[in-house]
């Protein structure tokens, strides 16, 4: 009876050990939702960021990659991120706005930066990691900015001067200043996942809608859309954010090794967005479908007279305070245009 009983015990022994070990062996698993094309600059980066982890943590750590909304789209990631079911995402600043994160968007006022460089001034600097700290009361950690450059606007008729959005229904993100931006220029904003545009302008739902050449490449709406305007009207960029129980919960070595990669993927993502932009703008004009329109100086100034009234509308929103350390940061005058 002794015998069977220290059998008994023996057999559980080594099931406890083996399970153990091989749940020691389970690696940790970062799903990594996004809404736009694999090779547009924040799939790329989401991939490089990938093989940085998975390379340093000798597979302790997998980072799954899902482009194009196939596991989250619009509207449902930054929840999902939330509950748990999904560990990081890229959403542009204006879609923290529904959760109760006014201020990011105040990357969406019109004109705010006249070039990258002064979008890194902001997003790379103390300004930008002020503002990667106030999603932390969400349940949301913060990693980094990705600067994708400027939003250009595409449509099915030439948009050169402000009254030509007149009566244009144009596609929006869920921005409020981008509302705001749409409707100053006597367009109709219509708020949609980046997922459905395609479909959108493609059946006339909407006319246009606004992005970086390289979302408008990566995604095809230049097949849909008969002209491009290089408007460079408003930032395009990306807050990388983590949900907080999850990383605060990873082993310290281990969240050290991600906060270098990051870091890293930030200065890849940082270094080609621009050459990914005017590569896509390239490909576009190739393609031979859509017609690119330039701005000159006047057509340009006519469009900034008319949207500073969003910085005045809409500075008490995001934080009058927040809005003027970005206006002293890169020199912004909303008098001088
Ligand atoms: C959009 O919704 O138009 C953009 O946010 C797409 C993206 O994520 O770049």
């Amino acid at each position: 009876m002794r015998m069977r009983v220290n059998w008994i015990i023996l057999v559980a022994l080594v099931f406890t050990i083996a399970s153990t070990s091989a749940l020691a062996q389970q690696p940790i698993v970062i799903k990594f939702s996004h809404v736009v094309a694999s090779d547009a600059p924040k799939g790329k980066a989401a991939e490089y960021f990938k093989r940085l982890v998975e390379e340093r943590t000798k597979g302790a750590v997998k980072v799954e990659v899902y482009h194009n909304s196939v596991l989250f789209k619009d509207g449902e990631e930054v929840e999902a991120l939330q509950l748990g079911s999904v560990q990081m995402l890229a959403p542009t600043p204006g879609k923290f706005g529904p959760m109760g994160v006014r201020e990011f968007e105040v990357l969406d006022f019109p004109f705010l930066f006249d070039n990258i460089d002064e979008e890194h001034k902001v997003t790379q600097a103390p300004i930008g990691k002020r503002m990667l700290k106030m999603l932390e009361s969400k349940g949301i950690v913060g990693l980094a900015f990705w600067d994708n450059g400027f939003k250009e606007m595409t449509s099915n008729k030439p948009i050169r001067r402000p009254e030509d959005f007149k009566g244009q229904k144009i596609r929006i993100q869920s921005s409020k200043v981008i509302d705001a931006q749409m409707r100053a220029l006597g367009a109709i904003p219509q708020v949609m996942g980046f997922g459905e545009v395609y479909q959108a302008l493609q059946t006339g739902v909407v006319d246009g809608q606004e992005n970086p050449t390289s979302n408008v490449f990566q995604s095809k709406l230049y097949e849909v859309q008969k002209y491009l305007t290089m408007s460079d009207h408003g930032y395009h960029g990306y807050a990388v954010i983590a949900n907080k129980k999850f990383w605060d919960g990873l082993p310290p070595n281990v969240r050290a090794t991600l906060e270098g990669a990051m870091k890293e993927t930030t200065d890849y993502f940082n270094r080609i967005a621009k050459q990914e932009n005017d590569d896509a703008l390239e490909g576009i004009r190739r393609a031979g479908r859509t017609e690119i329109v330039t701005l000159s100086a006047d057509e340009r100034r006519a469009w900034k007279r008319m949207l500073m009234k969003v910085h005045a509308e809409m500075g008490e929103k995001v934080g009058k305070d927040l809005l003027k350390s970005i206006y002293d940061e890169t020199g912004f005058d909303p008098n001088k245009l």
